[in-house]
């Protein structure tokens, strides 16, 4: 059976670059060319469509969609008919499903506000709100350019607009202490309608907050701290009807970002516009594909050549099945090992070290739920040191 694709589409650009932040985001203090960008991204995704329709294998020879991302950088800095015409472009290319979701990350200061309804009429049927936190000093130390009243007001807004709305908050900051987040998170949940991302505040290299961190200017909640955190914020998440489904995702059933679940699943997707990544499984053969990351360089490649592709390469059956187990492994419904199986080409135990699965589940880390592979919450907040063990 032809599996639908996900489509992310990559806008580079931020107003400012957030101290913790490591994504692939610039500021242009000259301004950006739109028409240059919408023009390019236009062209990558006419490329890779041509690409896809050559090998699909359907009737009516084009591929079904079920989801299109507007990530960043901060794409509710894109032009409203920029995002119209790639959605435009998307349908014409592909067989979009009835339901198809379409999201848009959108950063909640003023000038943004203004523009959702544009991009609802775009097309856009979910928005992502990068609310950060509901506390003034973190809003100051997270180098913010919203304050907590624009985020509520940029909340209430798209709580009207769009049939689907999400944000994100970062917690575990330093000086943080259990009672004050799970306060915040229900101030947070009140607002919420049916989908959260709340994530732990990482030190990622090349950051300002990594300087200040190995500096010694601020210091991280400890790992039992941190732990409890995550413990409070299902329990509080799960009074208001919003479930774990990932370690960092909390949805009401039914509103889980089918865009996320599609990597989750190790399902195939394109990544169009800098930097954008990719994953294609065609006749057996699965290929990674990396586009350029700088935008201005990306730019001038497509315009060269219709794409900005530096590196596809041809994914090894290990190399997939590590890759399907690692993402699989976030999700609390776990893996499926027979879909590990369709989607590597080997044998789900060849991409597993038994000796390490059965410590694990001795640990009570991993458990079979009939068919399926799952981390238990024990077994999530140790993924990242577990997984590098388990996987062959
Ligand atoms: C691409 S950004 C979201 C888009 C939008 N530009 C914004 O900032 O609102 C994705 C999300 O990842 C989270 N994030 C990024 N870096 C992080 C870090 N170092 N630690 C924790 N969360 C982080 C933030 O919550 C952020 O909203
Ligand atoms: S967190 Fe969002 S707004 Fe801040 S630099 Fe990263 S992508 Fe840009």
């Amino acid at each position: 059976m032809t599996e639908p694709l996900a489509l992310y589409i990559h806008w580079p650009f931020c107003a400012s670059k957030c101290p913790y932040c490591d994504f692939n985001s610039h500021v242009r203090e000259a301004g950006v060319d739109h028409a240059r960008f919408r023009d390019a991204l236009r062209r990558e995704l006419a490329f890779e469509a041509a690409r896809v329709a050559a090998t699909a294998r359907t009737v009516s020879g084009r591929r079904p969609l079920a989801s299109i991302f507007f990530g960043g950088g901060t794409p509710s800095l894109m032009e409203p008919q920029t995002v119209a015409l790639l959605i435009e472009d998307a349908y014409a290319h592909f067989d979009a499903v009835p339901d198809i979701e379409i999201t848009l990350e959108a950063n909640p200061t003023s000038v943004e506000i203004g523009k959702l309804r544009e991009f609802r009429a775009a097309g856009i049927n979910r928005a992502s709100l990068g609310v950060q936190s509901l506390d003034v000093a973190a809003l100051r130390f997270l180098g913010r350019r919203h304050d907590v009243g624009e985020a509520i007001a940029a909340l209430e807004a798209a709580r009207e607009i769009f049939p689907r709305l999400s944000f994100d908050l970062i917690y575990a900051r330093p000086g943080q202490s259990e009672a004050s987040w799970r306060s915040e998170l229900r101030q947070a949940l009140a607002l919420a309608a049916d989908h959260l991302s709340l994530y732990q505040l990482t030190i990622e290299p090349g950051t300002r907050f990594a300087t200040q961190y190995a500096r010694g200017d601020f210091a991280l909640p400890q790992e039992d701290d941190a732990a409890r955190m995550y413990e409070a914020t299902a329990e509080e998440a799960r009074r208001f009807g919003l479930l774990p489904y990932e370690v960092s995702n909390y949805a009401k059933p039914g509103a889980e970002s089918r865009h996320n679940l599609a990597y989750w699943r190790y399902g195939d997707y394109l990544g169009i516009g800098p930097g954008a990544h990719q994953r294609l499984l065609t006749d057996g053969v699965m290929l990674a594909t990396r586009r350029h990351r700088g935008p201005e360089e990306w730019a001038m490649r497509v315009e060269q050549s219709g794409h900005a592709i530096v590196e596809e390469t041809e994914l090894s059956p290990r190399d997939r099945g590590r890759e399907a187990l690692l993402m699989g492994l976030r999700l609390t419904e776990g893996v499926d090992p027979a879909r590990i199986e369709a989607r590597s080409g080997l044998s789900f135990l060849d991409t597993i070290d038994p000796m390490m699965l059965t410590a694990c589940l001795d640990e009570e880390y991993l458990e079979w739920q009939g068919p399926r592979l799952v981390a238990t919450s024990q077994g999530r907040v140790r993924l990242d040191a577990m997984l590098p063990a388990l996987l062959r």
